[in-house]
């Protein structure tokens, strides 16, 4: 079987990134990946302000396109298929990583696919893997999503659990906020928890009829517990009971995903899946359940065009393509839950 290289063109939020992928069948490669990140622009907001996204989109486009295929040593005439995140996400913004990607694939004369942001967060656990046993439980958690899928295959799958108010990485960001540790927030929270006591402060878990999540109340409890006197000057105790609790929450619905829905594997994405503690207690209920986890790499759980790559070429080796007219869509079409009008909410 040949290799194809596809090129994945990444710019739902605040990321700008470009990446080439090999496909031979349902194997992918990442041959290259370059991501031009738009933190410093937007930490002094505490989220993405949506015009400054698009602006800089426009800046970092070509260069990280240019740089991918550098990196990779192909020439923009060896690539034989090209994709695009086109949902959801911030409508300037995906436009234009969506128009970049069809101004491509038409002067190459090769297929454009469109590719959901919340299917490819799971295809970022097939990236550089052998082959994974079907079906699977999937369970995407990041800025924008918190959402359990039953999975018949990559491109095959059911939602069955999703949050009803935040998404879990909105919030630790909005955590981080409470914290003071800046914006985004996640991976420190992450980095304070580990050095923290999470016995220090007993914040309370939502747990709902079913697999759906909700992340509100803590959010809540937590603002309301760091401003007790008490708690002053003990932000890593207070992040570590805030991050046992969340991915307490994301654990338990797991567990009980996997139990109503015996699978031989577990694939986990999302910008949330590069958390310290989820990663080792997700481990432990598969491990329980002999269940295989694919759960993505580090560099590919935060938004990457490696994954959307990836997610466009398994369409592409089936001989599909999207229209010229395919468009830029707020709301994913495999999940629920949205970000907010900031981009994310804080
Ligand atoms: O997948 P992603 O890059 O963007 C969306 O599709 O939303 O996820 C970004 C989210 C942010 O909310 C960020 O705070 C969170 O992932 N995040 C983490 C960690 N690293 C990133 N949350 C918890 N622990 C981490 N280590
Ligand atoms: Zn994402």
């Amino acid at each position: 079987m040949a290799t194809q290289v596809i090129l994945g063109i990444e710019s739902s939020c605040d990321e700008t990134s470009a990446a080439l992928v090999g496909v031979e069948g349902e194997h992918l490669r990442v041959l290259s990946c370059s991501t031009a990140s738009q933190d410093d622009l937007h930490e002094e907001y505490r989220g993405v302000v949506p015009e400054i996204a698009s602006r800089a989109h426009l800046d970092r486009m070509i260069p990280v396109v240019r740089r991918a295929c550098a990196e990779a040593g192909v020439k923009l005439g060896e690539i034989h298929g090209v994709a695009a995140g086109h949902r959801p996400g911030l409508i300037g913004s995906l436009l234009v990583g969506l128009s970049t990607a069809k101004s491509l694939a038409w002067s190459l004369g090769v297929p454009f696919v469109g590719v959901d942001h919340v299917a490819a967060h799971l295809v970022a656990a097939l990236l550089d893997r052998s082959a994974v046993e079907w079906p699977a439980i999937g369970l995407v958690a990041s800025g924008g999503h918190t959402s359990l899928f039953r999975m018949r295959s990559p491109l095959e799958f059911d939602l069955i659990g999703a949050t009803i108010d935040d998404a879990a990485g909105e919030a630790f960001d909005k955590a981080a906020s409470i914290l003071e540790l800046g914006y985004p927030g996640g991976a420190r929270i992450d980095a304070i928890a580990e050095s923290g006591d999470a016995t220090v402060l007993d914040l309370p878990m939502t747990r709902l009829k079913g697999l759906d999540f909700s992340f509100s109340g803590v959010k809540t409890a937590l603002s309301l517990a760091a401003r007790e006197p008490q708690y002053l000057g003990r932000s890593a105790d207070l992040a570590a009971s805030f991050r046992k609790v969340v991915v307490g929450q994301i654990i338990r619905n797991l567990s009980l995903a996997l139990d109503e829905n015996p699978t031989p594997s577990c694939l986990i994405g999302g910008g949330v899946a590069a958390n310290t503690l989820l990663r080792s207690e997700a481990l432990r209920v598969c491990g329980e359940r002999r269940v295989e986890l694919r759960i993505a790499e580090h560099r590919w759980c935060t938004d990457n065009a490696a994954m959307i790559a990836g997610a466009g070429a398994l369409r592409i080796v089936r001989g599909e393509c999207d229209g010229w007219d395919l468009a830029a869509q707020p709301l994913s079409a495999v999940a629920r839950g949205m970000r907010g009008p900031q981009g994310r909410k804080s």
